[in-house]
């Protein structure tokens, strides 16, 4: 078992009408700037939650934060904040409200253009305090301390973190997830899936428990994924969907284990240029991922296939290429779509994706070997 750190202060409210609590923990002297998305949280019934557990804190709101949170958008919220004197965010959304929650909160508090952070990995010093009311299981951004945002000028799409950026408190209540669309549903069980294999998909390195906790929610995602994603209002599907993406991505299950991400980087990359939901381009990156990085990826592709999908009588290169299969059918299953050609990418994309992990002189997963080429191999074999 390797070395590790793990902390994680968020707070988790879990459950049906726990909006209501959100006041107390809020200081009262706040003032609470509420970010938010496209407008779905105002025919959800969720901002008026929001709104009547607010009504003795001073608050603002700030709407219009897009899927693959916008650079110029969150750098106009932070304008806001400065006339406002706003000193408390409170995201109320999915993956990409949050997201764009922690780089306003670190914007408004950086000595120079935010920017930096992003592009040059500029030190973040301080932040204002964050929390939020997830609507969308997917990301873990509600309990972790990442995230990623779009320039879209220079269709640039890069990931950032910091400790001051985990939310105070995160309300986890699943019935909001009745109103998702079957589109988003099957993106959050596929995101989540996949954040477990970025941290399990590796190398044995020992630490047993890890590989339980990663295969207990993995089994959770295929056991509960296509009710949920056949009826996001049925509570117990979405509680379990709910929790699972939870503890997915806040740091438990990557502790102490080797970690991979190159699917992630990649999937970033297919966004950017194309503006495909991210739980979709990783869908079709990671089949790729595994049949180019088999080798390196052996054991754990076998001890997924097994305790997994329970395929035990079958030769080794079988077990493998039936899990790779398997997974594949699980991603189409959810109405996913997983090849370059079902989204209109082709070899121009591809070189450009080549090209910017040249310049960038990027070499990423558990073992560094995925770079240009191994990139190229991977994408090309999505075709
Ligand atoms: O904008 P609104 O109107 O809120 O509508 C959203 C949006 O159109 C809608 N939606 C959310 N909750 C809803 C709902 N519609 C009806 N009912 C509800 N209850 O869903 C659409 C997609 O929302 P978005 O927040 O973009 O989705 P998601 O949660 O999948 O977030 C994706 C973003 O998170 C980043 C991704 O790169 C992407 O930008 N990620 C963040 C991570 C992190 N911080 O740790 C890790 C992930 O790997 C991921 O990279
Ligand atoms: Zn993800």
């Amino acid at each position: 078992m390797n070395n590790f750190d793990f902390y994680n202060p968020t707070k988790i409210l879990f459950g049906e009408g726990k909006i209501s609590e959100i006041a107390k923990e809020i200081p009262q002297d706040s003032k609470v700037m509420v970010i938010y998305g496209g407008g779905s949280i105002k025919k959800n019934g969720v901002y008026d939650q929001v709104a009547d557990a607010l009504e003795n804190h001073s608050w603002t709101a700030f709407g219009g934060i897009e899927p693959n949170p916008r650079y110029e958008t969150c750098m106009k919220a932070i304008k806001k904040i400065q006339t406002e004197d706003v000193d408390f965010l409170l995201a109320v959304g999915g993956g990409s409200v949050y997201d764009g929650t922690k780089f306003i909160a670190a914007g408004a508090m950086f000595d120079g253009e935010p920017w930096d952070i992003l592009k040059r990995g500029a030190k973040i010093k301080k932040a204002l305090p964050l929390a939020g009311v997830l609507t969308l299981p997917a990301t873990g951004s509600e309990m972790n301390s990442g995230a990623v945002i779009t320039r879209e000028e220079t269709q640039e799409k890069l990931p950032f973190g910091h400790p001051l950026l985990f939310p105070k408190f995160s309300v986890l209540d699943p019935s909001v997830t009745a109103s998702l669309s079957y589109r988003q549903a099957a993106n959050g069980v596929v995101d989540a899936f996949v954040h477990v294999m970025e941290q399990y998909m590796t190398y044995p390195s020992g630490n047993h428990l890890q590989a339980r906790f990663a295969e207990s929610i993995l089994l959770t995602l295929i056991e509960d994924g296509p009710g949920y994603y056949n009826d996001p209002a049925n509570y117990e599907k979405a509680a379990n969907l709910m929790w699972s993406a939870t503890m997915a991505l806040n740091g438990l299950i990557g502790a102490g284990v080797p970690n991979d991400w190159s699917t992630h980087m990649i999937g970033h990359e297919l966004t950017a240029f194309h503006e495909i939901d991210h739980a979709r381009t990783l869908a079709i990156v990671l089949p790729g991922t595994w049949s180019v990085l088999k080798s390196d990826k052996r054991e754990q592709l076998i001890q997924y296939a097994e305790r997994v999908w329970g395929i035990t009588s079958a030769s080794d290169e079988d077990k493998i290429e039936q899990a790779i299969k398997k997974t594949e059918e699980f991603f189409n299953s959810l109405g996913i779509k997983t090849r370059l050609s079902d989204y209109d990418v082709d070899e121009t994309t591809i070189r450009k994706i080549v090209k910017r992990f040249e310049e960038r002189g990027w070499h990423l997963g558990e073992k560094q070997k995925v770079g240009p080429g191994n990139v190229e191999k991977i994408l090309k074999s999505r075709a």
